[in-house]
């Protein structure tokens, strides 16, 4: 008998389609992780599991489930994976590639006009009864139009930023690892090298996963090439970016603000000195969160799962690097 084991409370109808074909043991909780010692418990007798990025998948789980088939991992990030291990143990991972992509983007974008806009200072200034009159600089922000956009990562969602991109009236650059002659043209994206990026960007956005060659991309160095009006996006992972360098860019006006989605340690420890900052603005890692893209991406995982478990091809197994 095939058995699951789900992190998360997801709803009962894609549960079902699991419970048609395995045994389902599911956490039963939507906002709190399943804890370490009941996920490795449970996953020794387990065929497959259904993790979100909260889950490490490390030595400690492998060697504790020794009959999984399937890890699927209902993000497209997979830095909470070691892959290779995984892989070597012939043990299949996916991911949720392509399904998320446009609703990641419109976060960014949404994240890039609220922090060029200050709207979170402007709606807190409305509720806390301070709205006295019109100022000639009231809340005066930074214009998108005619603006020069830095990417950092072009993959699939650094692309779906820089179709957007398009309609604004910006100008495009970008840096990533491998260049995209083929897009660059249809993008209207210009290549260049990562310094050029950040010396010229009024936008500096970060769509970048999570790598040994990301990691830290975002340093004190990086800031200080940055202009110091440069509004800073992060929609990738947390850790491409040292937070207590962006902290001291932001006190020292080396750039304007930001705005981010992910964080090094998530939840965000509320007394992490970006939260004391009104220039930084920061939402709980839900880039990819509208509800058509959530169920999309949990009925990939469901269909992953289903298709091994039928001794298929998954549809977006993971590489290894
Ligand atoms: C991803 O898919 O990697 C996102 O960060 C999670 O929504």
């Amino acid at each position: 008998m095939e058995k699951v084991v789900i992190t998360r409370k997801i709803p009962q109808q894609f549960v079902a389609q699991l419970e048609s074909v395995a045994q389902v043991e599911m956490w039963d909780e939507s906002l709190v992780p399943m804890p370490r010692d009941q996920f490795l418990e449970a996953i020794q007798d387990a065929t497959a599991c259904f993790i979100t990025l909260s889950e490490t998948i490390d030595e400690e789980v492998i060697t504790a489930a020794p009959h999984l088939k399937i890890i699927a991992n209902m993000a497209v990030g997979y830095d909470n994976i070691d892959i290779n291990l995984v892989n070597q143990n012939g043990i299949i991972a996916t991911n949720t590639p392509g399904v998320l992509t446009e609703t990641t983007a419109e976060l960014g974008f949404t994240l890039m006009l609220t922090v060029a806009r200050r709207i979170v200072e402007a709606e807190k200034y409305v509720q806390n009864g301070e709205w006295q009159s019109w100022g000639p600089y009231l809340f005066a922000g930074k214009d998108l139009n005619n603006a020069n956009v830095g990417i950092y990562g072009m993959g699939e969602i650094g692309k779906a930023f820089a179709r957007r991109l398009k309609g604004f009236n910006t100008n495009i650059m970008y840096h990533n690892r491998t260049r995209h002659k083929d897009d660059e043209e249809a993008l209207g994206a210009l290549y260049v090298p990562f310094d050029t990026l950040l010396q010229q960007s009024d936008f500096v956005i970060c769509t970048a996963p999570l790598t040994d060659d990301t990691k830290d991309k975002f340093n004190a160095q990086a800031f200080e090439k940055m202009k110091k009006d440069a509004i800073f996006i992060n929609i990738g992972r947390g850790a491409v970016v040292d937070e207590q360098a962006l902290v001291h860019a932001l006190q020292n006006e080396q750039i304007a603000a930001c705005g981010l989605d992910v964080l090094r340690e998530e939840p965000i420890d509320m007394s992490h000195p970006l939260l004391a900052l009104p220039n930084a603005v920061i939402v709980p890692h839900i880039g990819s969160a509208s509800v058509m893209t959530r169920n999309r991406m949990i009925q990939l995982c469901v269909d992953n799962i289903s298709r091994v478990f039928n001794q298929e091809q998954p549809k977006t197994p993971i590489m290894s690097n």
